[in-house]
């Protein structure tokens, strides 16, 4: 058995890990484990193991990227799924290409992107991707989605869904600003930004935010958001709002947003442990590994957050991390 690599740091272990550097060695290893549990993973930064992994994990090691076509407005880069989303972003933004400084500093590689829609800061993958390349698990047959065959929601796409588990992603391509038009309206952005702002000064504002307020990833386990932000009938936030000063909420499409980081405040779960997991005293929408948090202590702490926010709002708050 091998470590599997996971953000959260739990010690957990496959019967096999193993890397490929191009679409052709991917369809060899997926010929030679036929029959096994697969498991493809990114940089393991929105998994919670929650035991060994009897089975194969996948992981990238195609890391490039190019531009495969320009137009007036426009750069379209084509990136592997193993890059590191953010090793991009620094480039892009060097570049002088906008579109994606907003997601800076996310971790995660393009892979992983494409099929969990990350965001950030009012901006969503789903904003900058144009198209999906991807290889069919069942028979090494390769396929490019349109950006409307994903299927992108809110933290969602068609390989969560109806796909789950049949194809790989090994391709993404982002279509980039030439012409930069900051989008600064998300919580204090526009306060943390100076004056006539470059992709890069958005950039580092985004990163400076972050880091105020999210464990840093090479220091503390965790998988960054534990819980979706919740979506709820607007009479439900109207009811929660005549009982408590101040609900912050963002209206949407088919009803009201309320930040799941307020409903688990008000729950009084900001900083508490069980075990050696932790619910994030700076961003109690994250749960963390103290140091030795066993996947139970992690489901229990989650599952208790989920039942006291539904006793006291009613309101059911879900994962946002794949249990594995
Ligand atoms: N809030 C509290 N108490 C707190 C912290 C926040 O009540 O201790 C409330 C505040 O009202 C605040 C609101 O929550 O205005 C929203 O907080 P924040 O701006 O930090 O964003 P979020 O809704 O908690 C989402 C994403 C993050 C992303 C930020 C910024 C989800 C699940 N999470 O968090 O994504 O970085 O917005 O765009 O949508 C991730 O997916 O891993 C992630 C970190």
């Amino acid at each position: 058995m091998v470590n599997i690599p996971n953000t959260f740091r739990m010690d957990v272990r496959a019967k096999i890990y193993a890397e490929y550097r191009s679409v052709d060695e991917l369809r060899e290893l997926l010929q030679q484990y036929r029959g096994e549990r697969l498991l493809h993973i990114g940089a393991g930064s929105n998994l919670l193991f929650t035991g060994d992994f009897n089975g194969v994990v996948l992981h990238s090691a195609m890391r490039r990227a190019r531009a495969t076509r320009e137009d007036d407005s426009h750069v379209f880069i084509e990136a592997e799924n193993g890059l590191v989303l953010d090793e991009l972003i620094a480039q892009l933004c060097d570049m002088g290409l906008s579109g994606m400084e907003n997601l800076s500093y996310i971790p995660g590689e393009v892979g992983a992107s494409a099929v969990q829609n990350v965001g950030a800061y009012g901006v969503e993958a789903k904003d900058v991707i144009t198209e999906v390349r991807a290889l069919a698990i069942a028979d090494g047959s390769e396929r490019t989605f349109t950006h409307a065959e994903c299927c992108y929601g809110y933290r969602d796409s068609i390989f969560k869904n109806d796909l789950r588990g049949q194809y790989i992603i090994t391709c993404v391509t982002y279509r980039l600003d030439k012409q930069f038009v900051p989008k600064l309206d998300y919580g204090n952005l526009r306060g943390e930004v100076g004056a006539n702002p470059t992709p890069m000064d958005v950039r580092e504002a985004v990163i400076r935010i972050r880091r105020q307020k999210l464990p840093e990833v090479s220091e503390v386990g965790s998988a960054g958001s534990f819980f979706k932000n919740p979506i709820v009938p607007r009479e439900q936030y109207e009811a929660i709002a005549a009982q408590y000063e101040r609900v912050p909420h963002f209206d949407q499409e088919g009803g009201v947003k309320i930040p799941a980081a307020w409903l688990i405040e008000q729950c009084g779960w900001k900083g508490k442990t069980l075990g050696g997991a932790q619910c994030y005293a700076k961003q109690p929408l994250v749960l963390v590994n103290t140091g030795n948090a066993t996947p139970q202590d992690v489901i229990t702490l989650a599952q208790n957050i989920c039942n006291s926010v539904h006793d006291k709002f009613g309101i059911t708050i879900s994962p946002e991390v794949n249990y594995i």
